[in-house]
């Protein structure tokens, strides 16, 4: 395992993977909506479900954590890489790039920089884990664009359970939502930022619960367009007309794994291995 100074330069190699991570299969909401914007792209996934969740945990296990999937993601020769916990983004990111030459995006930035430009009163409230929100990530980024932007932040840690239980239309999720986001409508935000992988999942609740005249951002769609711009940008788009490969590694292959994690992606996970991430 290697927290600092390891490097790996970075080659332009277009049919080269874009490599994920997430601390389990919450990041396949990000993988879907990138499979859906770049179909030609090759993918290796990797989801951290032995470390699963990080939301609870401290900075510098997920610091840690997060070297190991990079350093793990590497081996698959991958051309970028997308942080896509929100978690592991607003603790790990700033330390990862600092640390290794790939080009890498998280999902905090794009979905701020979206919500700094739907907000029209200024107000903007995010829900994500505990480590999301105490981390202040998502109003430092929007604060970067604009200062005079009021940002009120909540964490909701049980809508990951809910939308892994597939619990969308419950009863009990509704109540649980009007818990949770009572305090924002109060403060009156029109934009509500979906600050964690899990949530796109609870869309319509959360929607419905905050009225429809509040936009929601889904970060997962947002990073999505960010990776796309970056490719085309650096010319990093596989020109191909073979098929894409897809990979799925976990660190652990639970129970439910395969159906729980479909439901996320909307799609198939076939080729999916077990690695032993402490050895990265
Ligand atoms: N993937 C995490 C995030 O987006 C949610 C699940 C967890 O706590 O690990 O923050």
């Amino acid at each position: 395992m290697t927290t600092s100074g390891k490097k790996t330069s970075s080659t332009k190699v277009n049919s080269n993977p874009i490599g994920i991570f997430d601390s389990g299969l919450g990041g396949l909401t990000v993988t879907k909506r990138i499979f859906e914007l770049l179909p030609s792209e090759n993918v290796v996934y990797f989801g951290d479900t032995a470390r699963y969740p990080y939301g609870p945990r401290s900075k510098n296990i997920i610091r840690r954590f997060s070297f190991q999937n990079v350093n793990f993601l590497l081996t698959q020769r991958v051309k970028f890489i997308v942080v896509a916990c929100n978690t592991a983004s607003a603790l790990a990111l700033k330390e990862l790039k600092q640390n290794f030459d790939q080009p890498m995006i998280g999902v905090v930035e794009p979905g701020a920089k979206a919500a700094v430009k739907t907000t029209r009163n200024g107000k903007i409230g995010v829900i994500g884990t505990v480590g999301t929100v105490h981390s202040n990530a998502y109003q430092k980024s929007i604060h970067r664009l604009d200062r005079r932007l009021k940002v009120y932040s909540l964490p909701c840690p049980l809508f990951v359970s809910l939308a892994e239980e597939g619990y969308i239309k419950k009863k009990a999720t509704y109540i649980i939502a009007w818990e949770y986001l009572r305090p924002l409508i109060k403060k009156g935000v029109d934009t509500l930022v979906l600050g964690c992988t899990h949530y796109p999942l609870l869309k319509n609740v959360i929607s419905q619960t905050m009225g429809k005249e509040v936009k929601l951002i889904d970060s997962a769609e947002e990073t999505a367009k960010e990776v796309k711009i970056f490719l085309e940008r650096n010319e990093l788009l596989r020109e191909s007309n073979k098929p894409s490969f897809r990979s799925f590694f976990v660190s652990d292959i639970p129970d439910r794994f395969v159906e729980v994690g479909e439901r996320f992606l909307k799609g198939k996970i076939t080729r999916l291995k077990r690695i032993n991430i402490e050895g990265y």
